[in-house]
């Protein structure tokens, strides 16, 4: 029998420490590798993502040193630098600089995170910040193994944490026993309410949702809360928890309340969350062009929710219960675009299926067909599809006759298709045909406003799939977070929030220290230079950059760990058109 041993702390909370990995690596733009005190590989991004769970086979002296003194290493040169004098590996090594800085709990050292440069760049990156990467690392590395530990562990902790965390939050929260009484109320659910404690304590509680629970996973579920013979519309989630109940209510009630349910002229679109006037004005509009049979064209740089928009125009139209066929025209190949798109008969052409295939546009006959990336369309099919389009019928390869079709055809691009007309790249009288309806999604550094309302929505949906502790926001970070250019638009907010509800310890505060150094680099210098100077700008392109790193890396170890595409994108939370594009973006091999 082979002795069982049983595995180390950081061992048994695995999966959550590789996701960490993966998250702190593409904040921190580094490969990470994490060892627990056995110098066994826990997790790790890139070529350190390989052998979890195995020993390492260095004689990692370094680490070591690092796990017996609970002090940070740096080798800012690896090879030359005296500490790898006597490494084993030291022939072999790829490591440009090195950052090792202990995981402790309960004053133990249970392991070491590694964050790595392989390149020179990286190398530069961690030479710049030791003590800041340093410092964050050892920070938010604590907070998250306890988090996971201590909710293995204790009962209790979980019970303090729950009160800690109603005591410290802006949300409203009513507690309520398994008899539906109300056992507690916050101040912030007393102000959404207008009352006192005593108007509610002790009294019994109705809820009752006013949406499907299919809408539940969009956003908050909106309850009608009775007690004595007070009414109460309030936007919140019921959790059973143990024995309790907990109703935690939306920060944004006013807005939520206004513009999700009771104000009818305003559209209700599922998953499109924006108050701003823009975004009211499009949402208005969307729901006045989506019943039509017009094209819409829809432009915004990427991450601004063209597709969302795209859904939720088919969503409106009398077409929603046929089939929406999104298409990816940078995705494709351009030799195999044409029989996508078309379909062909048997026989063809050598290597077709002996059946022959019916095409995209087909299969979105009578329903909607979502060309995404339209400026990527090759110019032959750009003159086969505007064919198509005006005689509503297509001809696939090989076919004797056309197929007569009817779609509504939405496109998507984020650029501009009057440079790609003028270039010769792009059909004029195709883009007429297709930009009937002009839809324009600003990019979120222009949507400032709604900027806090999509961090909580954020928050709301990432704590909900993760079944983590909805966490309060520090003022400062949303200011923060108001200023920032957001390069990535809504996806990049999108995974920050993912990343910050992860390291967050539960029931706490999301404040300035969980903000990657990266980003927080960029504020501190904005704030003391006037905006739209020289500086500003540059600074400006120095986070486009850091987050843009990021999402490369987060990318490539997505590829990496998956060689479907499909799976690396759901993973990513990514179309696979994004993933494509992205993956030619950031010239990623693979595509
Ligand atoms: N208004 C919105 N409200 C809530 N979530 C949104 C909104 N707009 C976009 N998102 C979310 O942001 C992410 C990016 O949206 P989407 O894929 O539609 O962007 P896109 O413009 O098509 O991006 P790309 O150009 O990269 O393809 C998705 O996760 C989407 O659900
Ligand atoms: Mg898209």
């Amino acid at each position: 029998m082979i002795p069982s041993t049983t595995p180390s702390v950081l061992m048994q909370i695995q999966s959550k420490i590789q996701k960490f990995a993966v998250m702190l690596s593409s904040v921190l733009q580094l490969e990470v590798e994490i060892v627990d005190n056995a110098l066994f590989r826990v997790a790790g991004t890139g070529v350190f993502g390989k052998q979890l769970g195995q020993r390492l086979n260095t004689n990692s002296k370094l680490l070591r040193y690092i796990i017996e003194t609970k002090k940070d290493r740096v080798v800012t040169h690896s090879r030359i630098d005296p500490l790898c004098k006597d490494c084993s590996n030291k022939d072999k090594c790829e490591e440009k600089a090195f950052l090792g800085t202990p995981v402790i709990y309960h004053d133990q050292c249970v392991g070491v995170i590694s964050l790595v440069a392989l390149t020179y760049e990286q190398q530069q990156h961690i030479n710049a910040n030791i003590q800041e990467f340093s410092d964050y690392v050892r920070h938010v590395s604590s907070l998250f193994v306890s988090r996971f530990l201590q909710d293995q562990n204790s009962g209790d902790n979980i019970q303090k944490i729950f009160l800690t965390m109603i005591d410290n939050m802006d949300q409203g929260v009513l507690v309520a026993g398994n008899d539906r009484r109300v056992t507690f109320a916050n101040q912030a659910a007393l102000k959404i309410m207008g009352i006192n404690p005593g108007n509610v304590v002790g009294k019994t509680l109705h809820f009752q949702p006013l949406t499907f629970e299919d809408n539940f996973r969009h956003g908050h579920m909106q309850h009608i809360i009775t007690f004595d013979d007070r009414k109460e519309l309030i936007i919140g989630q019921l959790h059973a928890v143990q024995d309790q109940w907990l109703f935690l209510m939306a920060f944004h009630q006013s807005h939520s309340s206004a513009d999700f349910s009771s104000n009818q002229e305003e559209p209700q679109i599922e998953a499109m969350i924006g108050e701003c006037r823009p975004m009211k004005q499009l949402k208005k509009l969307i729901s006045r062009v989506a019943p039509g049979p017009s094209s819409v064209m829809i432009v915004g740089e990427s991450g601004t929710g063209k597709e969302v928009v795209a859904r939720a125009i088919h969503k409106l139209s009398d077409r929603r219960a046929k089939p929406f066929i999104p298409i990816n025209c940078a995705a494709i190949p351009e030799q195999l675009l044409e029989s996508e798109l078309f379909g062909y008969v048997k026989g063809a052409f050598t290597g077709a299926s002996a059946n022959g295939k019916i095409g995209l546009i087909q299969a979105a006959n009578t329903g909607t067909l979502f060309l995404d990336e339209i400026g990527d369309m090759p110019l032959t099919l750009q003159a086969k599809l505007l064919r198509a389009i005006e005689s509503r019928e297509i001809q696939p390869v090989g076919a004797s006759h056309p197929v007569p079709v009817d779609i509504r055809v939405i496109s998507a691009t984020n650029q501009k298709i009057e440079q790609g007309i003028a270039a010769g790249k792009f059909r004029e009288d195709l883009y007429y045909r297709l930009n009937v309806i002009p839809l324009r999604l600003p990019p979120l550094r222009e949507r400032q406003e709604d900027i806090e309302l999509l961090i909580h929505y954020f928050l709301h949906l990432h704590t909900r799939r993760l079944e983590l502790v909805y966490p309060g926001v520090a003022q400062d970070v949303i200011d923060f977070l108001k200023r920032y250019r957001w390069p990535g638009n809504i996806r990049e907010l999108s995974n920050l929030m993912e990343y910050l509800v992860n390291v967050v310890p539960s029931g706490e505060v999301i404040d300035m220290s969980l903000l990657p150094p990266n980003l927080l680099g960029s504020h501190e210098v904005a704030e003391e230079v006037p905006p739209r100077s020289a500086a500003a700008e540059a600074i400006q392109e120095a986070s486009v950059t850091a987050l843009e790193g990021m999402e490369r890396q987060m990318i490539r170890d997505a590829l990496s760990r998956y060689s479907n595409k499909k799976q690396a994108a759901d993973e990513l939370g990514i179309g696979i058109a994004t993933l494509y594009r992205k993956i030619k973006k950031y010239e990623l091999a693979g595509a």
